[in-house]
C-alpha cells in the first residue's frame, strides 16, 4: 500500500476506503491527550492516598489512613449514645413532661409514626382511624382506660390475647346462644338505635319495650344509661361511635351472634419505651385530631 495524501487538507490516508470515502490519519486531538494525562494522574494520586490494591492478607492502606468500615462505626455510637439519651428521657418522664417538651415530641413522633406504621397500622389503618371491628385510636373515644397509662397497659398485655394479664371482654351472643327471643332483639335494637339519636324511622313501642329488654339484659354491662365502662372494655352506645357499625343490620349481627375483638399482646414484641412512644404518638394525633375538630 502506497503512501497517498489526501489533496484537500493535505493529511494522509489510512488507507482504509468505504464506498469511496477515505479515512484521514488525523492525529489524536489535544483535548483527549489532556484528558488521558489528568485521569491518569489522578489515578496515581488515588492509588497513593487511598486504600486500593488487594494484597494476599491485607491491602495497601493509603496515605490517608480512610476506612469505610471506621466511619459507619463512628456514626453508629454517635446515634446510639443520642439514642441512649432520648431512650432514658422517655422512660424517666412524666407523659405530662415529655409532651411539654417540643423536641422530645419531635423525636417521638418520627420514630411513633415508623412504629405505628410498622406494627399497628395493618388493623387500626395508617392513620390510625380505624375500621370496622378495629377502633380508632385518635377519636378520644375509648372502650378501655383512655389516659395513657391505660393505654400503654393494653398495648402490653393485649386484649383477649394469650397474654397472662390480657384485658378481656366479650359481647354476648344473646341470638346465637337462644339467651333472646327474635323479637325482644328486634326491639332491643330499636332502642339501641334511638340512645344512639341515629336519624331514623323508629317504633316508639318496640323502643319502649326494648328498654325494658336492655335494662334486664344488657345494663349489667352497659350501664343503665348504656354509656359503657371502661373497666371492662364495654363500649358507650348513647354516643355516634361505633366499633361495628350503627346500621340495624350491624347491630343486629352484634346481638345475635357476639363479638369479641382481639388485640395481641406487645409486651415481648415492643420495649417499655417503644410503647411509651407509641402512646405518646397517639396522644399528639388524638389532639390535633381534637384541634381540627374544633376549627
Ligand atoms: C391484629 C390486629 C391489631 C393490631 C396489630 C393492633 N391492634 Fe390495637 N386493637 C385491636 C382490636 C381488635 C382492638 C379492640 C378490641 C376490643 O374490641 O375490645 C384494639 C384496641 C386497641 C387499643 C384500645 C382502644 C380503646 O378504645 O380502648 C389501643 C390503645 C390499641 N389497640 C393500640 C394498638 C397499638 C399501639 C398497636 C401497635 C403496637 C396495636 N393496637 C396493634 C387490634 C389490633
Ligand atoms: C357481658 C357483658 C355484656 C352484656 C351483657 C352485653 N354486652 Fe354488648 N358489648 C359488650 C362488650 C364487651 C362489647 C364490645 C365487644 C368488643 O369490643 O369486641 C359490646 C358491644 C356491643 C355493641 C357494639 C357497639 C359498637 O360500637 O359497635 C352493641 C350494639 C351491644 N354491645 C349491644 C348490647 C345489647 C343490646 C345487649 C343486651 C341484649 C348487650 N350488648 C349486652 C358486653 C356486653
Amino acid at each position: 500500500m502506497k503512501d497517498e495524501r489526501d489533496p484537500h487538507t493535505g493529511h494522509k490516508t489510512t488507507g482504509h476506503e468505504w464506498n469511496g470515502i477515505k479515512e484521514l490519519n488525523t492525529r489524536i486531538p489535544y483535548a483527549v491527550w489532556i484528558f488521558i494525562v489528568i485521569t491518569h494522574v489522578f489515578a496515581l494520586g488515588y492509588w497513593v492516598l487511598m486504600p486500593a490494591f488487594p494484597l494476599v492478607t491485607t491491602y495497601t492502606k493509603g496515605l490517608l489512613g480512610y476506612d469505610d468500615k471506621k466511619q459507619v462505626a463512628v456514626a453508629l455510637q454517635q446515634d446510639a449514645e443520642r439514642h441512649a439519651g432520648l431512650l432514658e428521657e422517655i422512660n424517666s418522664y412524666s407523659y405530662d413532661r415529655l409532651a411539654a417538651d417540643s423536641d422530645l415530641m419531635h423525636a417521638v413522633q418520627k420514630r411513633g409514626k415508623v412504629l405505628f406504621i410498622d406494627n399497628c397500622s395493618a388493623c387500626h389503618g395508617r392513620d390510625a382511624r380505624g375500621q370496622s371491628g378495629f377502633p380508632s385510636l385518635i377519636d378520644g373515644d375509648s372502650l378501655w382506660d383512655g389516659t395513657p397509662q391505660g393505654m400503654w397497659e393494653t398495648v402490653r398485655v393485649g386484649i383477649n390475647s394469650d397474654h397472662p394479664d390480657s384485658r378481656k371482654s366479650q359481647m354476648l351472643a344473646f341470638g346465637s346462644d337462644e339467651m333472646l327471643q327474635s323479637v325482644d332483639i328486634d326491639s332491643v335494637i330499636e332502642y339501641v338505635r334511638s340512645l344512639a339519636k341515629i336519624d331514623a324511622q323508629l317504633n316508639p313501642k318496640a323502643v319502649a319495650k326494648g328498654q325494658k329488654v336492655f335494662a334486664a339484659n344488657c345494663a349489667a354491662c352497659h350501664g343503665e344509661t348504656a354509656k359503657g365502662d371502661p373497666k371492662q372494655g364495654v363500649p358507650n352506645l348513647a354516643d355516634s361511635v361505633w366499633l361495628y357499625g350503627g346500621e340495624a343490620k350491624d347491630i343486629y349481627t352484634t346481638v345475635w351472634h357476639g363479638r369479641i375483638g382481639r388485640m395481641p399482646a406487645w409486651e415481648d414484641r415492643l420495649t417499655p419505651e417503644q410503647r411509651k412512644i407509641l402512646v405518646l404518638y397517639l396522644l399528639g394525633k388524638q389532639q390535633e385530631e381534637l384541634a381540627n375538630g374544633k376549627k
